[in-house]
């Protein structure tokens, strides 16, 4: 199965990515997460990236497409949460995807769950500290690891991700209507109600 998830900045995607993944014993890749380690380890593409990333930019399709496409050797099934996010990268992506969930969410939510959210300095799990907390505060649950924030969560870098959203990604929503494959789900619903629909969905679909 190759599923992948499509919306705004905050919308839930790596929240439901790393649900599904568990539940269907699936990898996740998120390009947002392989593009931060590039940062961590301070490589050529990791030292563009920050810039870029800081101010709520898109990195070029090129370097994208030929991080994603070794990400996917070898594996039968995934999740890509982030990918692809412009008509350019959709177009060249030559595998067959089953199912877009596309997380439809309002922009009056976005801003409160981005200024909230922490994730895990080690892991990169997502929390969110009203609405998804840790059990102990500033830690991991999972892997006992600092939890940060991001370096693009400033107001300014979010307008800016969801400018790009609107003029990059969104025409994405009509591409894969067009397919067939497209599933709308309202996002502004609590995670638990969301994430019922898409496993209903699934189960569903089998
Ligand atoms: P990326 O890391 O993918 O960032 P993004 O798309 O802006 O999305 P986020 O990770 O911020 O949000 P999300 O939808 O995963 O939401 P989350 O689950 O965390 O990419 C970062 C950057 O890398 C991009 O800006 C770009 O520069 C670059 N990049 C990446 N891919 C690229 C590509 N393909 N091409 C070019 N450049 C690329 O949820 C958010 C918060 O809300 C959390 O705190 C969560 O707990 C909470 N929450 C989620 N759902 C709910 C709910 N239903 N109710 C209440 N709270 C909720
Ligand atoms: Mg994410």
């Amino acid at each position: 199965m190759k599923i992948v998830f499509l919306g705004k900045p905050g919308s839930g995607k790596g929240t439901y990515a790393e649900m599904l993944s568990k539940e269907l014993n699936i990898p996740t890749i998120v390009t947002g997460d392989l593009l931060r380690e590039e940062i961590k380890k301070k490589t050529e593409l990791g030292k563009e990236a920050e810039e870029i990333i800081k101010k709520g930019g898109y990195i070029d399709d090129k370097r994208i497409i030929s991080m994603i496409k070794k990400a996917v050797i070898g594996k039968e099934g995934y999740i890509l949460d982030g990918f692809p996010r412009t008509l350019g990268q959709a177009e060249e992506f030559k595998e067959k995807i089953d199912i877009v969930f596309y997380l439809n969410c309002s922009d009056k939510t976005i801003m409160r769950r981005l200024i909230n959210r922490r994730i895990c300095s080690k892991c990169g799990k997502v929390y969110n500290l009203v609405t998804n907390p840790p059990k102990k505060e500033g830690i991991c649950d999972e892997c006992c690891s600092k939890l940060v924030k991001r370096i693009d969560e400033t107001k300014d870098a979010v307008e800016q991700r969801l400018k790009i959203y609107a003029e990059e990604t969104e025409p994405l929503i009509q591409y894969y209507k067009k397919k067939g494959n497209l599933v709308e789900i309202n996002g502004d619903r609590n995670i638990d109600i969301v994430y019922d629909e898409i496993k209903n969905f699934l189960k569903n679909k089998a």
